[in-house]
């Protein structure tokens, strides 16, 4: 494989930015440092004026996904294509077995789909249901098939919403396997009572949407599974923080030393819930996910949440369906299919929200587009960092350059832009996957079956968090 050297560019990583060149061989980082010779034949990238940083990883994607009667429109190819387009050059996609199914079945259904993938994959699996089959299932993908995070559903019901009884074996048998729960926190029973009571006020319309699933649904879901979690002693990562209630009980936890972690995707940073107020019915429905947009407020929050360290990763949950889905609800909104894209657009959004604005330094920016991910699940530093023998997966990012993002021009499937309109400054010139160029100003190079899967192993003994909490639960006898 050729060389590439990124020349001149200011290499920004989590812990710090500094002048270097980064020299690539071999899929791998060989050499960082100023004033690096170009080998023989080599291809040079000049980076004078810009950074060059850890591709980004995207920890929260959907491609074709079958939900809610359908199957989202990006597949592995045309979803990790459109992420490298956006200097995204991992993924962490969801293996979503139906009740009943086998994780294993389900989980090699999935490799084989992501086989097309052109950027780097690894895989959450969600535990939907509990069986003897299930636990065995999650020992094997942990020693040998690379999986290290589970991810539960607490919203879904009567599809793959997982009950508390599920929640307590499934995170217990994590913690065993020296794993990660993930959950989706919004309490389903809650989402099913209201998205009753409000077709009863005759809502039917997008706008129903948000109303059935208020802030305290994802709230009460939060506190309950950091509890049990806390019960449990194991860590655990809430997934698409978007609201004021659920990312203060992650904060509360961790000012009592829990080890919580959150997620926020880059819609719920800069959009609020006027989205499902829109007079036009596809324009409403685009928005359709969960939880919703939040109202006016909830956003800053969320960056505080970032800035703080509070909340440590930043995703996308790509999941996009177009029109013709999303109108399978036109006149029942719990019908229309729940999700948005955004692969393409999350890090030029939060640079543009994020650094520009002054809320985030560069170094926070990579720490929450990629470092903190790959140390969260475990492949810190092969991937989110620029560093000697890490993957040779780079963004090279122009801070002056701009966009405006659309429909038209986006590379994903979708057929919709939840951010149609914005103009972002900072944005890819070059991104790098596998030593690779794979995009170049503007021109997309992405290889269909290019991506490879991406083992993550299992947590060591430390793994335990809150050792002290369960040896509090020690029974001692008590003598009568
Ligand atoms: O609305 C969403 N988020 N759709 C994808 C499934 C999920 O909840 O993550
Ligand atoms: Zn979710
Ligand atoms: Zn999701």
């Amino acid at each position: 494989m050729a060389n590439l050297l990124i020349r001149g560019g200011t290499v920004v990583n989590a812990d710090r930015a500094f002048r270097a060149d980064v020299l690539c061989q071999d899929g791998k980082i060989i050499a960082v440092g100023e004033g690096l010779q170009a080998p023989t034949g080599a291809t040079v990238v000049d980076a004078g004026g810009q950074y060059v940083m850890p591709g980004g990883i995207d920890p929260h994607t959907h491609m074709q996904l079958p939900f809610m009667g359908t199957v989202a429109v990006d597949d592995f190819f045309t979803g990790t294509a459109a992420g490298l387009a956006g200097g995204t050059t991992s993924i962490i996609d969801f293996v979503i077995p139906s009740p009943q199914q086998s994780l294993l079945e389900a989980y090699h259904t999935w490799r084989g789909w992501a086989e097309k993938s052109a950027a780097d994959y690894g895989f959450h699996v969600a535990v939907t249901w509990w069986s003897e089959g299930v636990r065995e299932d999650m020992g094997t993908l942990v020693q040998q098939e690379g999986i290290n995070s589970f991810k539960h559903f607490m919203a879904y019901k009567n599809a793959i919403m997982c009950d508390d009884e599920t929640l307590v074996n499934s995170f217990k048998r994590a913690l065993e396997l020296g794993a990660m729960p993930t959950v989706h926190a919004e309490n389903g029973e809650l989402v099913f009572l209201l998205q009753k009571e409000v077709a009863a006020m005759g809502i039917t319309g997008p706008e129903g949407h948000p109303l059935s699933r208020p802030p305290m649904v994802e709230g009460e879901a939060a506190n309950r599974a950091i509890a049990i979690a806390d019960v449990l002693g194991v860590p655990i990562y809430v997934v698409h923080v978007s609201c004021i209630e659920a990312a203060e009980a992650i904060a509360r936890a961790r000012a009592r030393g829990q080890r919580v972690y959150g997620e926020v995707l880059a819609g719920h940073l800069v959009l609020d819930d006027s989205v499902y107020r829109h007079p036009d019915f596809a324009t409403a429905a685009a928005h359709v996910m969960s939880p919703p947009f939040r109202p006016t407020g909830n956003q800053e929050f969320l960056w505080r949440g970032l800035q703080s360290g509070n909340l440590q990763t930043t995703a996308t949950d790509h999941c996009v369906f177009c029109a013709e889905q999303k109108a399978a609800g036109k006149n029942d909104f719990t019908k229309i299919p729940n999700g948005c894209g955004g692969i393409e657009e999350r890090l030029a959004v939060i640079w543009d929200a994020g650094v520009n604005s002054g809320r985030l330094t560069p170094s926070e920016f990579v720490a929450i587009t990629s470092a903190n991910a790959a140390k969260l699940f475990n492949i810190y530093p092969q991937k989110g960092s620029v560093s000697v023998g890490a993957d040779a997966d780079l963004v090279v990012w122009d801070p002056q350059g701009s966009k405006t993002l659309s429909s038209k021009a986006q590379h994903s499937k979708g057929d919709f832009n939840i951010f149609e309109g914005r103009t972002v400054r900072g944005i890819p010139s070059h991104t790098v996957s596998q030593g690779e160029l794979v995009f170049v100003q503007g021109d997309l190079r992405a290889v269909q079956g290019k991506g490879r899967y991406i083992k993550r192993p299992a947590f060591g003994p430390n793994f335990t968090a809150t050792k002290l909490r369960s040896e509090s639960l020690t029974p001692t006898p008590v003598a009568r």
